[in-house]
């Protein structure tokens, strides 16, 4: 049977993979702990998928409405599915959560995870619906797979959720019952038919076994499922969600902005979104070293500078060039441990692949060790040193009077190769992902250090000698 959903948006049909569990009565059944926006999708997406859920919920209403085959919320197509799954007897639900987990292979942890009143998470509901699935886990026999979907600080399944299961049940997880954190990316208003067609589904697991349960669980609407750590994957839905208010927040920025200018923001953004090379892409979202160059920080001071100009608080864009600056500060405060030692520089330009010194962050982390009197090298293989690049050495010395110094002795302080300015470095600062200087580091002595702000390699180093500016 298809569910013919229908929404604004382009939804798949749910192609229930059939061949995951071959019947029925070896699908897992999963008990929801939480019906709110979050539990009540899944009872009724997972029961149209053929499996047998139990929903739990302190609320009465919450519920009656589920048992009842209605919808507690406001979300399309959620009643239509609940009542189906009442009517099939694949839904029911109850008030005893215990009773749930003890007739269920699997339980879904949806509890609200409201702000608490330092700003952070306030996990009350969390610890006390841990401690009742511990409770039922504790007259268990049978392994058990918890699967959180609460957002959460990371960490907070492995130090909170695990812990009070544990302690409540007497049970050890990995041996009696496994978690997994499987962050919810439904946008509410479309959760249904997201739930069909997942923008990602992401799982960050404690043992193999807790994994395969789960990914089985999704094999139906997503076959390709993203493993990561349980920690990983915590973070994940936090970055996203600060992601989209950040696109919402700087969308509404340049709106101002245009408005103020008499621009229609529309024109400007539809024009912005059409670039899925630079703009809607990957690409300058790595963690990696500061922005400079010729054009970022220029253009970013010159919008803040008309936004000032003509009275539009634009925060967002404002801030950048601070962040930037504490990056910068960042590899300065990682070198502190370094001082008196001999600090190598490979790459110092602003990118690789280019000879253009301007704003290049790497100067403004030499120029800073000078001041304090350290001794510096360098070694980038596009310093060619002559009238051309003389030419750009005077501009930055008078266009960065804090970088003068470096300027005029950057010559006698850049060596021949790579690997000359590794053998004559204690710790070496990297700020250019290139084949050339992967090598170098690579045959570098054993006690000499690397503070990489370019993530040279993907598999990161084990050695204590290096270390990343951001990862
Ligand atoms: N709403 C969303 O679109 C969305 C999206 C992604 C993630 N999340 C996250 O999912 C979690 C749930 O969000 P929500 O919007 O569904 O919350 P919600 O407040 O709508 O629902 C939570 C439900 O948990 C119930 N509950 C609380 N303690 C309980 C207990 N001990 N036993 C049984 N039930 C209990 C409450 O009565 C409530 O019905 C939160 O961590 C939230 O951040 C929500």
């Amino acid at each position: 049977m298809t569910l013919g959903i229908s929404t604004a948006e382009h939804v798949a049909e749910p192609a229930v993979n059939t061949a995951l569990f071959e019947a029925e009565e070896q699908k897992p059944s999963i008990s929801v702990v939480g019906l709110g926006y979050v539990g009540a999708v899944s009872m009724a997406c997972l029961s149209h998928l053929g499996f047998r859920m139990v929903g739990v919920d302190v609320s009465r209403d919450k519920v009656d409405a589920i048992g009842a085959g209605t919808a507690p919320i406001v979300e399309e197509r959620l009643g239509e599915l609940l009542d189906a799954g009442v009517r099939s007897r694949r839904i029911s639900a109850t008030q005893n959560l215990i009773a749930a987990v003890l007739e269920t292979d699997v339980t879904f942890l949806s509890v609200g995870t409201p702000t608490s009143k330092d700003g952070g998470c306030d996990f009350s509901f969390l610890r006390q619906a841990s401690r009742a699935i511990g409770q039922a886990l504790a007259m268990k026999q049978a392994y058990h797979v918890v699967v959180l979907r609460c957002s959460v600080p990371p960490g907070t399944t492995l130090d909170v959720v695990v812990p009070e299961i544990e302690q409540a049940s007497g049970k050890r997880l990995g041996r009696d019952f496994g978690i997994c954190f499987n962050p919810e990316f439904l946008r509410e208003g479309v959760a249904v038919a997201d739930f069909f067609a997942p923008p990602k589904t992401v799982v960050g697991a404690s043992d193999q076994r807790a994994e395969r349960t789960v990914a089985a669980i999704y094999g139906a609407v997503d076959k390709n499922v993203i493993y990561t750590s349980i920690e990983a994957a915590e973070m994940v839905k936090y970055v996203d969600n600060v992601w989209h208010a950040t696109k919402v927040a700087f969308g509404n920025e340049v709106g101002r902005l245009c408005k103020k200018l008499g621009i229609d923001s529309h024109d400007v953004m539809n024009i912005f979104v059409k670039d899925l090379k630079l703009n809607l892409s990957p690409y300058y979202l790595k963690p990696g070293f500061a922005f400079g160059g010729s054009c970022l920080p220029k253009e970013v001071r010159a919008v803040s500078h008309i936004a000032s100009a003509l009275g539009v608080d634009v925060p967002l864009i404002d801030s950048l060039m601070a962040t930037n600056d504490r990056h910068v500060e960042e590899a300065v405060n990682l070198l502190r441990p370094f001082r008196g030692k001999r600090i190598g520089f490979l790459g110092v330009t602003f990118k690789p692949g280019t000879d253009d010194l301007r704003e290049s962050p790497t100067l403004a982390v030499m120029a800073a060790l000078l001041a304090g009197g350290e001794t510096i090298k360098a070694y980038d293989p596009n310093l060619h040193f002559g009238p051309l690049l003389q030419g750009q050495i005077d501009y930055v010395r008078h266009a960065v009077p804090a970088q003068a110094k470096l300027m005029d002795e950057l010559q006698t302080m850049t060596l021949a190769s790579a690997d000359d300015l590794v053998a004559a470095s204690d710790v070496v600062v990297v700020s250019h992902a290139t084949e050339e200087f992967r090598a170098a580091i690579r045959s570098r002595s054993p006690d000499t250090h690397v503070l990489d702000l370019a993530r040279l390699f993907k598999d990161l180093p084990k050695e204590a000698t290096y270390q990343g500016i951001a990862w």
